[in-house]
C-alpha cells in the first residue's frame, strides 16, 4: 500500500502488484460527451413519449368483454401537450356502440360518446398514420372523380388517365398478373396448352376490346367452351386430322375463306375439309373462320379467330389436333364480388391502353 496521507499523491490508495489507481479527472472530450448525453436524454424525455407511466393510462372499453379497462400508458411528452394531438385522428365512441355494451349488461361505463377510443398523443406511428390519411384523402378525391367518369372520359383526360393507370397497375398485379403475366402478355403453356392464358396487349380479342366489353369480361367472367370435335361425334379421326391441317393452313396462308365460306385459296387441297368446317365449325367460328367476334355483339362466345396465326392454345399441328379432338374450356373468373365498379373500370382502361384496345363495337 502507498502512503495515502501524502497530499501530493493523487492515488486512490488502491494498488495491485505495483499498479496504482490514480484519481485523475476524466478527459475533457469524455466529460463533454457525458454532459451532452445527459442533456439529450432529458430533452428527449420532455419532448417525446418515452416512459411507461400511470399518467398515460386511459380508460377504454374492451371490445370483447365490454368492460371498461385501463390501457397501458406512457409519458406523452410536450409534443402531445403543445399540439393537443394534432397527429392522432383516432376514432371516437359512438352512442350506439356504448348503448350496445350497456345492453349486454355493462351499465357502469363512464365513457361517453365522443371520447377517443384510444389516445396516445404524438408518436411516430401516429404521425405516419396522419401522413397516410393525408395521402388517402387526396386519393379519395381522385377516386370519387373517377367513379363519375366514363372509361372514354378517363382516357381523354391526361391527369385522370395517369392516375387511373397507376392505380390499375397495382390492381392488375394483385388480381390478374398470376394468369395474364405482369405486363398482360399472357402465357402459352406448351406442355399443358389448356393452362395457357390469352395475351391482353395485342389487338386480337375473343370477347371484344372496347372498354365496356373489357369491363363486362372482368365483371362477369367468361366460360368459353370449344366442344370436343366441335360437338359432332360423327367426325372420324381422319376428319379431325384434315380439319387440323386445314386450320393450320388458314393461319399460314395456304388456304383462305371468304365471308361466304368459299375457298379463295387452297381449293384443290382443302375442299372436303372445308365442307366439314362449314357443317360443324362455322356456327361458332363463322364461315370465314375469323371467329365469333365478327358476329353480332350478342353472339361473342369467345370462339377464336382461326385465320390470324395468333394462338390461344398453340398452333403446332399436334396441339391444334388435340384442341379439335378433345375440346378446350378456358375460364376467366368473375371479379364482381372482389372488385368494385371503379376498380374494374380503370382496369378496363389499363387493358385498353396496353395497346390493342378497340374504340368501339365494330359491329355497330
Ligand atoms: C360451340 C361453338 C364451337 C364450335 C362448334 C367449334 N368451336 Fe372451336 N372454339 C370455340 C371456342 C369458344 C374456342 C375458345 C376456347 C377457349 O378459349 O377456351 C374455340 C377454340 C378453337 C381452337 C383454338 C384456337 C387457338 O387460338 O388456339 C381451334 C383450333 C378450334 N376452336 C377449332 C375448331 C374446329 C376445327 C371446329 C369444328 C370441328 C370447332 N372449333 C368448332 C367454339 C367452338
Ligand atoms: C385464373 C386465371 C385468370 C385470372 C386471375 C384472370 N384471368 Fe382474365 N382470362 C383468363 C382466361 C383463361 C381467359 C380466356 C377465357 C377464354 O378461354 O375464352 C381470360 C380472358 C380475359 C379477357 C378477355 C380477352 C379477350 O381476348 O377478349 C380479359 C379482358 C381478361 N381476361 C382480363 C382480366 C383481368 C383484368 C383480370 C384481373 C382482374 C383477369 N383477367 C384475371 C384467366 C384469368
Amino acid at each position: 500500500m502507498s502512503d495515502h496521507n501524502d497530499p501530493n499523491d493523487n492515488s486512490t490508495g488502491h494498488e495491485w502488484d505495483g499498479i496504482r489507481e490514480l484519481n485523475n479527472p476524466p478527459p475533457k472530450w469524455w466529460a463533454w460527451g457525458f454532459y451532452l448525453g445527459l442533456t439529450f436524454v432529458t430533452l428527449y424525455y420532455i419532448i417525446y413519449p418515452s416512459t411507461p407511466l400511470n399518467n398515460g393510462f386511459q380508460k377504454v372499453i374492451n371490445g370483447v368483454t365490454g368492460m371498461e379497462v385501463l390501457v397501458d400508458g406512457h409519458s406523452k411528452g410536450i409534443m402531445a401537450m403543445v399540439n393537443s394531438n394534432p397527429y392522432y385522428k383516432g376514432e371516437t365512441w359512438t352512442q350506439a356502440e356504448i348503448d350496445g355494451f350497456k345492453a349486454k349488461g355493462h351499465a357502469e361505463l363512464s365513457i361517453k360518446a365522443g371520447d377517443l377510443k384510444y389516445q396516445d398523443g404524438w408518436t411516430a406511428i401516429n404521425e405516419m398514420r396522419d401522413d397516410v390519411a393525408d395521402i388517402e384523402a387526396v386519393r379519395a378525391g381522385y377516386i370519387e372523380k373517377l367513379a363519375g367518369m366514363s372509361a372514354q372520359q378517363i382516357i381523354a383526360d391526361d391527369e385522370m388517365r395517369n392516375f387511373a393507370l397507376g392505380r390499375a397497375r397495382v390492381l392488375f398485379g394483385d388480381n390478374c398478373a398470376a394468369c395474364h403475366g405482369s405486363g398482360g402478355q399472357g402465357t402459352l403453356n406448351k406442355a399443358h396448352p389448356g393452362n395457357s392464358f390469352p395475351n391482353l396487349t395485342d389487338d386480337d380479342w375473343l370477347y371484344g376490346g372496347w372498354t365496356d366489353k373489357i369491363a363486362e369480361t372482368i365483371t362477369e367472367g367468361r366460360e368459353a367452351e370449344m366442344p370436343a370435335k366441335g360437338g359432332n361425334d360423327e367426325l372420324t379421326d381422319a376428319n379431325v386430322d384434315s380439319l387440323a391441317q386445314f386450320v393450320v393452313a388458314l393461319s399460314e396462308g395456304s388456304a383462305a375463306l371468304n365471308d361466304d365460306g368459299n375457298l379463295t385459296r387452297g381449293a384443290s387441297t382443302f375442299a372436303s375439309a372445308n365442307v366439314l368446317f362449314q357443317e360443324t365449325c362455322a356456327a361458332c367460328h363463322s364461315a370465314s373462320g375469323k371467329g365469333s367476334l365478327i358476329g353480332s355483339a350478342d353472339s361473342y362466345g369467345g370462339a377464336a379467330n382461326l385465320t390470324d396465326s395468333i394462338w390461344r392454345f398453340g398452333g403446332d399441328m399436334k396441339t391444334v389436333r388435340d384442341t379439335i379432338a378433345n375440346g378446350r374450356k378456358g375460364t376467366m373468373p368473375s371479379f364482381a364480388e372482389k372488385l368494385d365498379e371503379t376498380s374494374i373500370k380503370i382496369l378496363a382502361v389499363r387493358i385498353h391502353q396496353f395497346g390493342g384496345g378497340m374504340n368501339s363495337d365494330p359491329t355497330e
